[in-house]
């Protein structure tokens, strides 16, 4: 569904990416762990198309992405779903607006009236059917997380990239939104990718975890493959400890 092959990035004469591979299954969520800075939002980026790799390979559903048109690849955006680390919401625009976007973006066949319903449903889906009119910057931050949820999966992609789903939430809401991805997989049969540092949240949505460091996929397995990991950099990073090769 999803494959990287050997992608290098550099970024500022940086090497962020270093012969990155990932394969992706139709179907599954794939929970991408790793260091504040070590390329997992520049991964991302680059699966959407909003950053081309220096050298390497993507392709989604079956299609090389990095030469592609700019309708080819317009088709190929609607199909897919992205929740940024942000929200990125529109500042200008209130929430049901912001939420309606890639629908009014990519279907134009829809009515404003079914625009409507389908915006307020996915608003009640992460509880925010009360908050529509409000602006984005009338919203907490595990608000404006929400509302750009209920974007992602408005146009009822075929693929979500999540980054940082629970960041900044309580831990009742993190569930819920941990929830809505597993509900989001088991109803609709979406292949996700999710970026977080929150190992609660990886271990109860991933089926395959990959933890990136120095620009590749080091280690990758289930959620009880990788608690029982023997990789001392896996171990430092899922414990937290202070003390490892991650801080050497
Ligand atoms: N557009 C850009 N131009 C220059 N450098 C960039 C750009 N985007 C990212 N970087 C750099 O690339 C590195 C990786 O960034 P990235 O955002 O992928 O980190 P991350 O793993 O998502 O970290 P975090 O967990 O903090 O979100 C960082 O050093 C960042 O400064
Ligand atoms: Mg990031």
């Amino acid at each position: 569904m999803i494959e990287l092959k050997d992608v290098y990035k550099t970024l500022d004469g940086r090497k962020i990416l270093q012969g990155l591979n990932l394969h992706i299954r139709e179907g599954e969520t794939y929970v991408i762990i790793g260091r504040s800075g070590t390329g997992k939002s520049v991964t991302l980026k680059n699966i959407i198309g909003l950053m081309k790799p220096d050298s390497g390979e993507v392709n989604i559903m079956g299609q090389c992405i990095n030469n592609m048109g700019k309708e080819e690849s317009y088709a190929l955006r609607q199909k897919m779903g992205v929740l940024f680390q942000s929200g990125a919401l529109i500042n200008w625009l209130n929430v049901e607006e912001n939420v309606a976007l890639p629908l009014v973006e990519h279907q134009r066949h829809l009515s404003k009236s079914e625009v409507q319903s389908i915006v307020q449903h996915k608003l009640e889906l992460v509880e925010l059917e009360h908050a529509g009119k409000r602006m984005p910057s009338e919203l907490s931050g595990g608000m404006k997380k929400r509302a750009g949820l209920a974007r992602a999966i408005v146009g009822n992609p075929k693929i979500i990239l999540y980054d940082e789903p629970t960041s900044g939430l309580d831990p009742v809401m993190s569930n819920q939104i941990n929830d809505l991805i597993i509900s989001m997989q088991e109803k609709l049969g979406v292949t996700s990718i999710c970026v977080t540092h929150d190992m609660s949240s990886a271990y109860r949505i991933a089926n395959r975890i990959g933890m990136i460091y120095e620009g590749q996929i080091i280690e990758e397995g289930t959620a009880d493959q990788i608690k029982n990991s023997q990789n001392p950099i896996v171990k430092q990073f899922i414990s937290g400890s202070t003390v490892g090769p991650l801080t050497q």
